[in-house]
């Protein structure tokens, strides 16, 4: 796991922006594993720029969203369908054939969730994943206990992310959906490159665990210790319970010349 501590939550969105950009310029048709939730809103904003302003191209991009509320119709404003098109979609020119969010009024749901699972597969694995963290560890809506090897599939939210989330649903804790349908965390390990953002103190804890904690599935994020290609883009704040923080900035100071912009 590469540990990349920047002074702020813009230069980590930078950065990570740098890295999906370079990602589709390479590889103009690559997969990219998108997430909601406040932390990636940035990153997108600066996609979004550099599709307006530099050309950035993503007529050939395949996208899968990590999870979606049970229940949220694509128009339900609090939905991720309804995130993602207003903070990311509508604003770069991915064919809306090539974009892909689990359907949170599927009728049948074990059966949408492998035909997710087969999309991803035939899609050739997805190349790029990004992700967030909540506050108690999870990635897409893996909850602590998640199976480490678990694929997409139904969950129920824990009541701490229940209450986190509920800032998206006008503070009411009874509005959050308790089931989600979320891609599992084998789903999310199997991706060739795995970006996860995480600002603020609120997530110090989480992060702390997820990079010097055991691997464990109370804290599912603690999974990319055994990911081959993880970077961890975090602000001071989050990286306020780490012990090894000289280390990280040591490490990304004395990267050689041709590791610099992987
Ligand atoms: C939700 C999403 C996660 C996200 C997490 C943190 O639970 N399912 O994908 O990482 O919230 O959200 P935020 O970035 O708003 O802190």
């Amino acid at each position: 796991m590469e540990v990349i501590i920047t002074k702020d939550s813009s230069s980590a969105s930078a950065k990570a922006a740098d890295l999906v950009a370079k990602a589709v310029r390479t590889k103009p048709d690559s997969v990219l594993g998108l997430a909601t939730g406040g932390t990636p809103v940035e990153l997108y904003k600066r996609l979004i720029n550099m599709h307006k302003n530099e050309g950035l191209d993503f007529s050939k991009v395949r996208t899968f969203n990590l999870d979606e509320y049970i229940g949220l119709k694509p128009t339900d404003k609090q939905s991720y369908n309804f995130f993602m098109r207003e903070n990311f979609f509508d604003h770069v020119n991915i064919p809306r054939e090539n974009i892909n969010i689990p359907d949170g009024m599927a009728a049948d749901i074990p059966g949408f969730c492998s035909e997710y699972e087969e999309k991803i597969r035939r899609a050739g694995g997805i190349d790029l994943q990004i992700l967030g963290i909540g506050s108690d560890g999870h990635i897409g809506f893996n909850e602590p206990t998640s199976s480490l090897a678990s694929r997409t599939r139904i969950k129920t939210l824990t009541q701490k992310t229940v209450d986190d989330n509920a800032r998206f649903f006008n503070g009411d804790k009874s509005l959050v959906p308790l089931h989600v349908i979320t891609m599992g965390i084998g789903t999310i390990m199997d991706a060739k490159t795995i970006v996860l953002l995480a600002f603020g103190a609120n997530k110090a804890e989480a992060v702390s665990k997820m990079i010097e904690g055991p691997v464990a599935s109370m804290v599912p994020a603690s999974a990319l210790q055994l990911h081959p290609r993880a970077k961890v883009f975090i602000d001071r704040a989050a990286s306020g319970k780490l012990v090894n923080t000289g280390y990280y900035d040591w490490v990304f100071e004395r990267k050689p010349e041709w590791q610099k912009d992987i």
